[in-house]
């Protein structure tokens, strides 16, 4: 790794160990409710129905989809550059005693021996890569053949007046209705940190789609979550729910 590139890993994992200790409050982060996992669980039995996967979860920030994956009884793996939101994992695995391994590593070149996952999967997180198409290449490196790569992701910004302002206005509400620093808890990238991230704003359903094709995926699926987002926003103030009205997608490809 460059130094350049090192420098911009440690500063969004320490804007990530900032915002660790509220990150699974949010409605959309943590799951909020039993109707919201069992949402997440039928998702998963569509996209991956096999029974005792090994899934690497890169990215796994506080590990709230890592533990669901192993009550649904896969051996998972996660891994994120965060010190602080792998604690919050490891100390949630322990209360829902799971066996889940956590552990420090680059999403972007996950150290593990080819062929060695069935799945690799990732939410909310090519936006925060400095290299997303190399990412994926290495996540296809480390999946056996057959085994699927599937991520979850949207795009919350994509520079527009209408993005901007419905930003904008969640922020207000948020202040002024809810009596909360819009602020907190929220990993904010200063503008040199964005312009080093090439998804920054979200990462378009399209453009991963690319990723996926020209890393030599096959069998492209997409789902909308629909189901997922439903059960996400009845817990949701409206300040949160007023910014969701953008791309959001799980897609997977077959190695
Ligand atoms: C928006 S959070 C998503 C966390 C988790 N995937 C989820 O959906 O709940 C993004 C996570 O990616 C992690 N991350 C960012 N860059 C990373 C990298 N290069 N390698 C590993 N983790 C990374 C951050 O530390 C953070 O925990």
């Amino acid at each position: 790794m460059s130094a350049p590139e090192l420098q911009i890993k440690e500063l969004v994992a320490h804007k990530w160990d900032l915002a660790s200790d509220t990150f699974d409050t949010h409605p959309g982060h943590g799951i909020q409710s039993k109707k919201e996992r069992n949402a997440w669980k039928h998702t998963f039995k569509e996209v991956f129905p096999e029974k005792g996967l090994k899934i690497l979860d890169v990215g796994c920030g506080t590990g709230e989809l890592s533990i669901l994956f192993s009550e649904m009884g896969h051996e998972v793996t996660g891994i994120d550059i965060s010190q602080k939101m792998l604690k919050v994992a490891k100390t949630k695995a322990k209360a829902f005693k799971t066996d889940i391994i956590f552990e420090e590593g680059d999403a972007e070149n996950p150290y593990y021996d080819a062929a060695s996952f069935d799945i690799v999967f990732n939410r909310h997180l090519l936006w925060t890569l400095p290299n997303p198409k190399l990412a994926v290449e290495n996540w296809r490196k480390v999946l056996r053949n057959g085994g699927k790569v599937v991520i979850i992701d949207g795009v919350w910004d994509n520079g527009s007046l209408k993005s901007k302002v419905r930003l904008i206005a969640s922020d207000f509400l948020k202040l002024v209705v809810e009596r909360k620093d819009p602020r907190k808890g929220h990993s904010r990238y200063s503008e040199e940190l964005k312009s080093n991230l090439p998804n920054f704003g979200g990462a378009p359903l399209e453009k991963v789609k690319k990723y996926l094709l020209s890393t030599g995926f096959e069998k492209i699926q997409t789902f909308d979550l629909k189901d997922v987002r439903e059960a996400q926003e009845e817990k949701m103030p409206l300040s949160e729910r007023i910014v969701r009205s953008y791309q959001y997608y799980l897609i997977c490809g077959q190695k």
